[in-house]
């Protein structure tokens, strides 16, 4: 069986690596030439552990090839992957436009039977609107006798473990019409599917909602975490405590429960608003959905509101050192990170951030350009130069054991604010500094 994969983005290069990996002969298609190109000299625009080392292996191998040749790839392979993005549009609803001009593609170049995978993740129903394209431009170019597949297959991988999580799914989702195309997509899964069985077959449309169901349900985990972390820092209780007491019941579990400045991500603050958009379509009131984005949307500006009730409402002329811009650690993306919402209102109550991240400091360059206001710093330690305080965003490896008598010493203010509760109020004391955590009794 042959792969093409129509958009070299997070899930479709990670998706074709892994596939090359394991024998396939797999075709790229990006409509961008510089990426392409840039992808042949096995350079990967994205910070991914291990990705870099399977793109280059499987290239020189050539089993894993990158063209802007759509007819090329419509012609390669038997399965062709949709996996291009679908960024929301203004009103949150997720932009078809690029998954629905790749339908057109294929159906424009085919000359034989291809199965059409949509990868992407995409509203409920947007399957029949890329079968409805593909018959379309069937029917313009009098190919009617020609024959295809749609097939749902959403994709779970997170971001910094996105080859491991694509190399051993713990499920693999496929939506299908008929068991004829299940079958294609059995056999395509077939080594990813060994000792135990972990394609989950269902209808097209159940799949599509599945791939929401799935990041709205652990959005909602942290949401509501976030909710009873606030009511816990005004009722004196610790939510670290709370939490440990909670996870313990394995109805509710350990995972995803952990509080601090909200979710960011290319996946849930999107996702999230997607389906609430769905449900208004269809004249549903999705208020769950609706009240964990508002939660997480406040949230964000937890640090912030910590901030300037400690510092009496003026924060003009004081500088932070920020450590954490990605919206998570081991990435180096920024797309609807906390640290964003942070600085952004720093700056406006005339305050200068100082800020070090082990990965996203090209990132944050890229974002915000030169400013006054803002010093990206080499070293962690550059950070405290001349700051009042310290506002920790991201829980990275590198920040959880800092040296708590050389930030004393350094800090203005002895005060650090710990979005993501990596420090122990307890020690953080011993050494003659304030912390404020998220849910860890610091409102007063
Ligand atoms: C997520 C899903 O986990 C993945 O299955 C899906 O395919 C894509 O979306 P990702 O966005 O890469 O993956 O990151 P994830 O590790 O899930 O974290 C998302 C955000 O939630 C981060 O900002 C993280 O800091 C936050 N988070 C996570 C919490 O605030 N608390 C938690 O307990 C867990």
């Amino acid at each position: 069986m042959r792969v093409t994969i129509f958009g070299t983005g997070y899930v479709g290069l990670v998706q074709a690596a892994v596939l090359a990996d394991v024998g396939y002969d797999v075709v790229c298609v990006d409509v961008d030439p510089t990426k392409v190109e840039r992808l042949k000299r096995g350079e990967v625009p994205i910070y991914e552990p291990g990705l870099e080392r399977l793109v280059q292996e499987n290239y020189a191998a050539k089993r894993l090839h990158f063209t802007t040749d759509a007819k090329h790839g419509v012609d390669h392979g038997d399965v062709q992957f949709i996996a291009v993005g679908t960024p929301p549009d203004e009103d949150g609803s997720a932009d078809l436009k690029y998954v629905l001009a790749v339908a057109d593609t294929i159906a424009e170049h085919m000359e034989e039977h291809r199965v059409v995978i949509v990868k992407s993740t995409v509203p409920v129903g947007t399957s029949d609107k890329v079968r409805a394209q593909l018959e379309k431009r069937l029917k313009t170019r009098e190919r009617k006798d020609l024959t295809f597949d749609v097939a749902s297959n959403p994709e779970f991988l997170k971001e910094g473990s996105a080859v491991a999580d694509c190399t051993k799914p713990d499920r693999i989702i496929i939506g299908v019409a008929s068991p004829e195309t299940e079958q294609v997509l059995r056999e395509l899964y077939a080594p990813f599917n060994r000792n135990h069985e972990k394609i989950i077959a269902m209808d097209i449309r159940s799949a599509e909602l599945t791939k929401y169901a799935a990041n709205c349900m652990l959005a909602t985990k942290i949401s509501f975490m976030n909710e009873i972390a606030n009511l816990a820092d005004i009722l004196g209780a610790d939510i670290e405590r709370v939490r440990h007491g909670i996870g313990s019941d394995p109805r509710i579990g350990y995972q995803f429960i952990y509080p601090g400045v909200g979710y960011g991500g290319s996946c849930f603050p999107k996702d999230v608003q997607a389906l609430i958009r769905t449900a208004d379509e269809i004249k549903f009131d999705a208020t769950v959905l609706k009240s964990v984005e508002k939660r997480n949307n406040e949230q964000k500006r937890f640090l912030v509101d910590k901030v300037m009730k400690h510092f009496n409402g003026d924060i003009s002329g004081k500088t932070f050192a920020v450590w954490g811009l990605a919206f998570k650690p081991n990435t180096d993306d920024m797309r609807e990170a906390p640290a964003r919402v942070v600085m952004e209102a720093l700056w406006k109550a005339g305050a200068k951030v100082r800020a070090f991240d082990p990965k996203a400091m090209e990132e944050c360059h890229r974002i915000y350009g030169d400013r006054d206001d803002l010093v990206l710093c080499e070293e962690q330690d550059d950070t405290l130069e001349g700051a009042d305080a310290l506002i920790v965003i991201t829980e990275w490896k590198n920040f959880q054991a800092p040296d708590y008598r050389d930030l004393k010493a350094k800090l203005k203010e002895p005060v650090i604010f710990d979005g993501r509760n990596i420090y122990d109020p307890k020690v953080v004391q011993r050494y003659g500094m304030t912390v404020y955590g998220v849910g860890r009794r610091s409102a007063a």
